[in-house]
């Protein structure tokens, strides 16, 4: 039954957006209407610890816990961080370790068992599709937090931001329970043996039974026809389908190809050469999703005359009311747009990943090029930290976005460090879990977005302050839907 359920493909995929943004509740919302719900990945081993540090008041997260199929684990996570409730209750969070590759085994379990919860909670109350996004360049806790999300019978893994190509062949294994291993990229490493990060289902599980697996979809996002094709010949076996993303989607965006040049706002200038040939990805033959600027009807269905099983949407679900981002910021980033004051950049710079990234400029964030240079550094959260070779021959970790001298001192360029912001502390604080500082300031949000932002007040009705996810399926079908439960 599960088979014959994943044949059938949705016409529209709700965009995976991190971090906590495409949170369990929008991705059940859309699947109990039968389109896919893609719950984001990213930071989740963090996120889900401040959650359960804030009380977890309805005891969702906690339920959830009590399904992990390790039990012991379940309660040693519930042990640890529903405990320290009072840390919060002084108005800051406890420090949750920074992923590395010698981490603790008890950063694993958070991150295993925050992905099983996620989609464990998204997947209730329907028998819709539910998937879960990745980002390639954010290796180390990618292996602990796919078989996190597998225990939970995630339907679809969807992973962009680089060039996934062993994600097939990990993903079959994982869902044996056999063990895994991914080389990891490590800066100025010479000629050194690839540096592996490994994970055992039979270790992580000591010694319990373990569970029968299915294996899940996988979908690569990529930007040009070049990379589905490579991708689809990889030894390590071909993706189920792709998302084909254009530079307009928010979030992260591949940076054009060969050199590029800025207009005068310092955005990247995409070209011809960075059109996506369409015509190729379709010739492949594995179904494909269009992504970014696709939230309307008419995009619908231009994609699907040009052979798209359908479109991945962002943008439109992200200001819904179901999302993850806190409400008071959806609010004002609402008015904004209807004020004509929500620019979206594609700030070449921001992120720390050196990716082009999309920036909403929102009064109050560090989208705003003053206040984001306000911020005083300090890298606590370390997703976007990259793994470097020290002349001691031991593995550093840094990241452009953490003070200055720091990054320097681990032999990064100070010239990296330019108009970077802190996208892990920034985008966190967007979804409410920002951290609040000793000297009593707090970490103010980030906000991306697609250049569709302007369009999204199409869904609120007349007499209304908001939309829901129903309103933005609605639109893009052009009917009235009912829940498929
Ligand atoms: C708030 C937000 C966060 C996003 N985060 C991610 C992410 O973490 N990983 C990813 O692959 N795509 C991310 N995206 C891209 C979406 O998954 C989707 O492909 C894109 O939004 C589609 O284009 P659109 O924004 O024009 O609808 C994000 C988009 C938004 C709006």
């Amino acid at each position: 039954m599960m088979l014959e359920k994943k044949k059938v493909l949705p016409r529209i995929i709700q965009g995976g957006m991190g971090v906590g943004v495409s949170s369990w509740k929008l991705a059940r919302t859309v699947a109990s209407y039968g389109q896919m719900g893609v719950v984001s990945g990213t930071a989740l081993a963090l996120t889900f610890a401040r959650k359960l540090m804030d009380g977890d008041a309805d005891g969702v997260l906690e339920n959830a816990l009590d399904h992990f199929p390790f039990p012991k684990i379940a309660q040693r996570i519930k042990e640890k961080y529903l405990s320290i409730v009072e840390s919060k209750q002084k108005n800051r969070y406890r420090n949750v370790a920074m992923p590395s590759l010698d981490q603790s085994k008890e950063l694993t379990e958070l991150t295993v068992t925050a992905n099983f919860t996620e989609v464990f909670l998204a997947k209730q109350g329907h028998e819709g599709l539910i998937g879960i996004n990745f980002l390639e360049k954010i290796q180390i806790p990618t292996l602990p937090s796919i078989y996190g999300a597998m225990l939970a019978g995630v339907d679809y893994i969807l992973m962009g931001a680089g060039i996934p190509a062993r994600m097939p062949y990990t993903i079959s294994e994982l869902s044996l329970n056999h063990d895994v291993n991914i080389p990891i990229k490590i800066a100025e490493d010479g000629d050194n043996e690839p540096t592996l990060s490994y994970f055992s289902p039979t270790d992580f599980s000591e010694g319990e039974k373990l569970p029968i697996l299915e294996r899940p979809q996988f979908l690569a996002i990529v930007s040009s026809a070049t990379l589905a094709s490579h991708l689809n010949r990889s030894s390590f076996g071909s993706p189920d389908g792709f998302v084909v993303e254009a530079p307009i989607a928010g979030g992260h965006n591949a940076p054009p190809r060969g050199k590029t040049t800025y207009n005068e706002h310092g955005e990247p200038i995409y070209g011809d050469r960075d059109r996506i040939d369409i015509e190729a990805i379709a010739q492949i033959g594995l179904p494909f999703w269009l992504a970014g600027g696709y939230g309307s009807k008419e995009q619908l269905d231009a994609a699907i005359s040009q052979g798209a099983a359908g479109v991945q949407v962002g943008t439109a679900f992200a200001f819904c009311e179901e999302s993850g981002f806190e409400p008071s910021l959806k609010a004002r980033v609402l008015k904004a747009i209807g004020l004509g004051k929500a620019h979206v950049k594609t700030d070449a710079l921001a992120s720390p990943t050196g990716f082009p990234f999309k920036v909403a400029e929102i009064e109050g964030t560090i989208g705003i090029e003053a206040v984001g240079n306000e911020r005083k550094r300090i890298c606590d959260l370390g997703y976007l930290r990259e793994p470097y070779r020290k002349e001691s021959g031991k593995i550093g970790y840094r990241c452009p976005s953490e003070p200055e001298k720091d990054y320097v001192a681990k032999g990064g360029k100070i010239e990296d460090t330019i108009g970077r912001r802190c996208l892990c502390n920034g985008l966190v604080s967007a979804i409410g879990l920002e951290q609040k500082r000793m000297d009593g300031t707090k970490e103010l949000p980030l906000v991306t977005a697609g250049d569709d932002l302007k369009y999204i007040l199409k869904f609120i009705e007349p007499g209304k302050t908001s939309y829901q996810a129903l309103d933005v399926l609605s639109s893009l079908l052009g009917m009235k839907l009912n829940p498929i439960i």
